[in-house]
């Protein structure tokens, strides 16, 4: 098992000095740590100040109130203060375009195979879950904390969780990978993807997100803050809402909102 390594971490990331990095052998939560961090006054002109990894979270935070399983040394758990300059209502869709930006990380380190994006920012691979997101709003306005949790060199298989399939890279090419080689390329990629969103908007994003897209076309129930909604996802909109259409033709563009495949036999 080879550890993080803060050395090997920087050394990839000379363009956004200065740049703090905070590593731990062991956290409750890497996103909680960064919430509760000062904000550095000196900002770096591409928008990442600060990243929190860690080699196991105690109490790893998943969305909608679940835990992330963190077990020691083997995944990336890895939290990223981003600042921005917009309105805030200009990122609806930061999840998703920060899953995208993970996909490309891994591409560009020669992980090129067919992933996919379970709205909103569930990395699947072979409908198995390799990634999650949680973003959280930071204590100062206009910066952000996105957590990224990775399954890197888990041996899944032989640790199965009871609530969900998971995989690693492990499972995906067989061999372990080297964690601070990922942080690094994530943390640019991140930057780079969310620079673009600030200045085109998730338009600029549609045709990548369809290719990965793991709900387009299927038979879905959604649970959002108002009730469950049943029908076909046909896509997401320019603000990156899934696009839901029910039994009456009626489309309903959502923000929020938890998808699970429906096994009914009903036509919409
Ligand atoms: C999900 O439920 O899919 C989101 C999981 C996000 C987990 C990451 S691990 C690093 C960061 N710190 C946390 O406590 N959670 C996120």
């Amino acid at each position: 098992m080879s550890l993080l390594n803060e050395q090997a971490i920087c050394a990839q990331l000379k363009d956004f000095n200065p740049l703090n990095i905070y590593l731990f052998s062991s956290i409750d939560s890497t996103n909680r740590f960064l919430k509760e961090q000062p904000v550095h006054t000196q900002k770096t002109t591409l928008g990442i100040t600060d990243i929190c990894c860690a080699e196991t979270q105690t109490a790893g935070r998943g969305r909608l109130g679940r835990s992330w399983h963190s077990p020691f040394g083997e995944n990336i758990y890895c939290s990223i203060r981003w600042h921005f300059n917009c309105d805030f209502s200009a990122l609806s869709s930061v999840g998703l375009v920060v899953s995208l930006a993970i996909i490309n990380a891994l591409r560009i380190i020669g992980i090129d195979v067919l992933l996919h994006v379970k709205w909103p920012n569930d990395i699947l691979w072979q409908h198995q879950k390799l990634s999650g997101i949680l973003i959280e709003a930071s204590s100062e306005e206009k910066s952000l904390i996105i957590g990224i949790g990775l399954n890197v060199n888990s041996k899944t298989k032989e640790h199965p969780l009871p609530d969900k399939a998971w995989c690693s890279l492990l499972d995906i090419v067989g061999k372990e990978v080297d964690r601070n080689l990922i942080i690094a390329q994530l943390v640019k990629e991140v930057s780079c993807y969310l620079n673009v969103l600030i200045s085109k908007g998730f338009k600029a994003f549609l045709n990548e997100w369809q290719a990965v897209d793991y709900l387009l076309g299927s038979k879905i129930s959604i649970s959002t803050p108002v009730g469950v909604l049943h029908g076909s996802a046909q896509g997401v909109t320019e603000k990156g809402q899934l696009c839901l259409k029910d039994a009456l033709g009626t489309v309903h563009c959502l923000s929020s909102g938890e998808a699970s495949f429906r096994h009914d036999n009903l036509p919409f």
